[in-house]
């Protein structure tokens, strides 16, 4: 079977009805991997050529050994480390690039705001009832690193900068243009930040980049922030820091993850945990079906898919 061809398996109802009919011709069926029983039958999966996969829904990619002509998997995560390796060769990758930017961004940005104006700290206050002021940190004139400046860390970086921050910008490669430094920099960066916010993807690369070197080499009172991958920042170093007293941080992963009942991480001082929901925000649903309905018109045209991973 050529692409032209194929039919398309998503995972919502009702996408044409919001967003204009689907291409003449072509197949589109619905699979949520929520519904019991709700499998296509084996003869449709033959003919499912471009597969989005639902959302945060374990066990879904179950159905990769039932589907033989598949040529393109479109992923809602951008992180897709955990799913490159079980694709068939020959099985083309997208990810969610974009869809998580506004949601993971807004939640690193209040991640910030409660650790530097305290936030957990006066809604214990309020709970107990009482009402006994002091001065905060500020993120105003705070200088704050955003390892990881691709689709989320720019994002971030502009909800940063509306509160007057002072954004250092890192990535794989300096960028001079943009401002954007490299990550062989990071370590000498690292004294004159406030805030070093990780929006790191997992890679080979990535897993323990920030470790107790990058850690030692921020000032004392530094806030580490984690909206990336959990496995990008050494759990146990960091816990030798928070320990201390010397360094605070603010987690939505962390390594491991889920955090088991009575890992220290949960009652370590100056920690702020939040489980996994920078992208788990109303943000996420309109943006996931524009992107599923340009794929699917993509597909159907044979035109180029978006989000290629990883990108060329
Ligand atoms: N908390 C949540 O709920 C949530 C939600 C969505 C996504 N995420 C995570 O956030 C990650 C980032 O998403 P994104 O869409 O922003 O990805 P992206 O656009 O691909 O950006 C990734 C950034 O990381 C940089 N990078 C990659 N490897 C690096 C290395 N070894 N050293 C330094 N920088 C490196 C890239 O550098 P270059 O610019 O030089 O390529 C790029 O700036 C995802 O992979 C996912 O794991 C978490």
């Amino acid at each position: 079977m050529t692409r032209a061809n194929l039919d398309v398996l998503i995972p919502w109802p009702d996408l044409a009805v919001r967003h204009g009919s689907w291409p003449d011709g072509l197949g589109v069926h619905v699979w949520d991997a929520v519904t019991p029983d709700s499998e296509p039958d084996q003869e449709v999966l033959d003919r499912i050529g471009l597969w989005v996969m639902p959302y945060g829904v374990g066990g879904a990619e179950r159905l990769l050994e039932r589907l033989p002509a598949l040529r393109a998997v479109q992923s809602l995560s951008a992180g897709v480390e955990s799913l490159e390796p079980l694709l068939p060769a020959g099985v083309r990758l997208c990810n969610g690039r974009g869809l998580h930017d506004a949601s993971t961004a807004e939640l690193a940005l209040g991640l910030i705001l409660a650790a530097q104006r305290e936030l957990p700290h006066w809604a214990a206050e309020q709970a107990a009832g009482r009402w006994a002021p002091h001065r905060t940190r500020s993120l105003a004139d705070s200088r704050v690193a955003v390892i990881g400046y691709g689709s989320i860390g720019s994002a971030l970086a502009t909800r940063l900068r509306a509160c007057e921050a002072e954004v250092v910008p890192v990535a794989s490669r300096a960028r001079p243009d943009e401002g954007v430094y490299a990550v062989s920099d990071l370590t000498a960066l690292l004294p004159d930040i406030d805030v070093a916010v990780l929006v790191l993807p997992e890679n080979a690369a990535t897993v323990g980049l920030f470790g107790a070197k990058q850690l030692a080499a921020l000032p004392d009172d530094a806030l580490v922030v984690n909206v990336g991958r959990g496995r990008t920042l050494d759990t146990d170093a960091l816990l030798a820091e928070v320990a201390t007293g010397r360094l605070r941080a603010a987690l939505d992963v962390t390594d491991p993850e889920p955090l088991p009942a009575g890992h220290p991480l949960y009652t370590a001082p100056g920690v702020f945990i939040t489980p996994h929901v920078g992208g788990g925000s109303a943000a996420f649903r309109p943006r996931a079906e524009r992107l599923i309905v340009a794929q699917v018109r993509r597909w159907a045209a044979g035109e180029e898919l978006l989000n290629p991973f990883p990108r060329g």
